[in-house]
């Protein structure tokens, strides 16, 4: 089997063991937004049908100042757009300073935007309008719409903003339509994760490193896990016992099982290399500060014996999933598929976004799996019905030549596993690398909080002072 690997760029585990209650809604906005919805085409790019869907759109215009005042345009990503404006409080924060409207606008398939109604997802041909284009065209019509039919908003400069998928599409977008907004803020995105434009094993190295810097024999431990699972798994007795000792709804019957029990394992390392915040946080899952340390307690010691071994693994795991103490069991049957944000980040993998990703067990603390672009492939089609184009996304935006934009921050954690494929390196005065060396999957987008290291404050106040520019020299023109 290939590695997977659909999780989404926020969504977290693709895999096995999620099918949690989810408790979200860190963060209440600190201003209220109405919910709008604005008519789209479905096709923006043919013209043989005349289709249209409800696109949503939260808006918030207390800080806006009324004569032309700047707009914030949240590039809404996989997900429910509720979930992102509960998770930017960066946009709230700085509204007030910026006197901007804040708008977040839902990527389509997703959340509410359904193309199709609850049919959206149902076969190859209603699919067929899930692209990163189509999003982005959303978008720009959209903006005019707002900006023709709100009083005293037809100069105002907009600024596009997201972090993670919609980091890359609020960068797109600025390449793509930089008639529309003067900038844009491209949190965690990575936009190299294509091709061969960055190492399939960078992503998977800083996962590793995370563990390593958080505890002495942590990434160790883990990497030993693996074929501690393997012997364990050769008997029934083995495969009742990591049953039991994982508090699984349903017992382990056959190395299929396994798989998935391992994929959902590594996952959660990932998603907790994405999620190490310096204060407790509710995105995918509620977790404690730092969560990499707290779970580094219980792996101190790679030498143990399968058992003691995987029994502390499965204390780790506790962390991640049974924060709230609220868990009976892990039922894997139940994946996290289900979801529409995990079916329609899937598609979209299957399609345009498709981002090699391998491991080697060396510099790594996974079991080695190569890209697999082939079988990926074959897993697609059986799927969905359709096939990656594993280049399309580089002819598409550019891939590395992109010197010839300007205006576009891109911002990224030096622990996010993300920042392997992302911009991490001054492309000229105006396409410009902020790194945050303590910061997580775009802490910066995340609200101010008393536990933030210096880094991120210093990038948030470097990312307002750019967008004050941009602002300016708008006004000039
Ligand atoms: C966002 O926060 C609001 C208010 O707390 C909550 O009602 C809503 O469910 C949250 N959205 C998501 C997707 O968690
Ligand atoms: C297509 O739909 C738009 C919006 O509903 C409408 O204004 C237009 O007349 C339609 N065009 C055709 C050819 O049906
Ligand atoms: C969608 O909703 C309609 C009306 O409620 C129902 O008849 C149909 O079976 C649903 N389709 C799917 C794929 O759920
Ligand atoms: C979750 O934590 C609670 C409280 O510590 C514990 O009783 C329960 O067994 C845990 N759930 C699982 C699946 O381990
Ligand atoms: C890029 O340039 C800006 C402005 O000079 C600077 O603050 C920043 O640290 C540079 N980024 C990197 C990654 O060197």
């Amino acid at each position: 089997m290939p590695r997977l690997l659909l999780f989404l760029l926020l969504l977290g585990a693709s895999g096995a063991l999620p099918a949690l209650p989810r408790r979200r809604g860190a963060r209440t906005p600190t201003v209220p937004y109405l919910i709008r919805y604005f008519q789209q085409q479905v096709d923006h790019f043919g013209f043989d049908d005349n289709l249209t869907f409800q696109q949503r759109y939260l808006i918030a215009d207390q800080h806006w100042k009324k004569n032309n005042g700047p707009i914030l345009f949240y590039t809404g990503n996989e997900g429910d757009v509720t979930w992102f404006s509960n998770n930017t409080g960066f946009m709230w924060d700085v509204a007030q300073e910026l006197n901007a409207m804040v708008v977040f606008a839902e990527h389509r398939y997703y959340g509410e935007s359904l193309p199709f109604g609850n049919e959206s997802y149902s076969d190859s041909k209603r699919l067929n309008y899930l692209t990163s284009e189509q999003a982005l065209a959303d978008f720009a019509v959209l903006i005019e719409h707002l900006k023709s039919t709100i009083a005293g908003a037809r100069y105002s400069p907009v600024i596009a903003i997201g972090g993670s998928y919609g980091g890359m599409l609020a960068a797109w977008f600025r390449m793509k339509y930089p008639h529309l907004v003067v900038g844009a803020l491209a949190a965690s995105a990575p936009i190299w994760q294509f091709g061969d434009l960055v190492p399939c094993g960078a992503f998977f190295s800083i996962v590793t490193k995370d563990f390593k810097r958080s505890g002495t024999g942590c990434a160790e431990s883990i990497r030993n896990s693996w074929s501690a699972i393997d012997r364990l798994s050769s008997t029934d007795e083995g495969l009742l016992w990591l049953s039991k000792t994982f508090h699984l709804c349903s017992p382990l019957k056959n190395l299929q099982d396994v798989a998935v029990l391992k994929r959902g394992l590594s996952d959660t390392w990932i998603n907790l290399a994405m999620m190490n915040y310096p204060y407790k946080a509710d995105f995918l899952e509620p977790l404690p500060a730092w969560p990499i340390e707290e779970v580094c307690k219980f792996l101190k010691d790679p030498s143990l014996s399968d058992r003691l071994l995987l029994q502390n693994v499965f204390q780790a795991i506790n962390i991640y999933y049974n924060y709230s103490g609220q868990i009976l069991c892990f039922d894997m049957a139940e994946t996290a598929t289900k979801s529409l944000g995990h079916l329609g980040w899937n598609y979209q993998t299957c399609t345009e976004m498709v981002m090699p990703l391998c491991t080697d067990g060396v510099n790594d603390m996974f079991e080695p799996q190569k890209w697999d672009l082939k079988a990926r492939s074959e897993e697609c089609y059986k799927l969905w019905g359709v096939r990656p184009r594993p280049s399309w996304i580089i002819s598409m935006y550019g891939g590395k030549n992109i010197h010839s934009h300007s205006n576009i921050i891109f911002s990224n954690g030096g622990l996010d596993p993300w920042s392997a494929g992302g911009v991490t390196r001054n492309i000229s005065h105006s396409l410009v690398a902020i790194m945050i060396p303590e910061g997580a999957h775009h802490l910066d987008l995340r609200g101010r909080n008393p536990s933030d290291p210096k880094s991120v404050q210093q990038a948030r106040d470097l990312e307002l002072c750019y967008m004050k520019q941009w602002i300016k020299m708008a006004r000039r023109h």
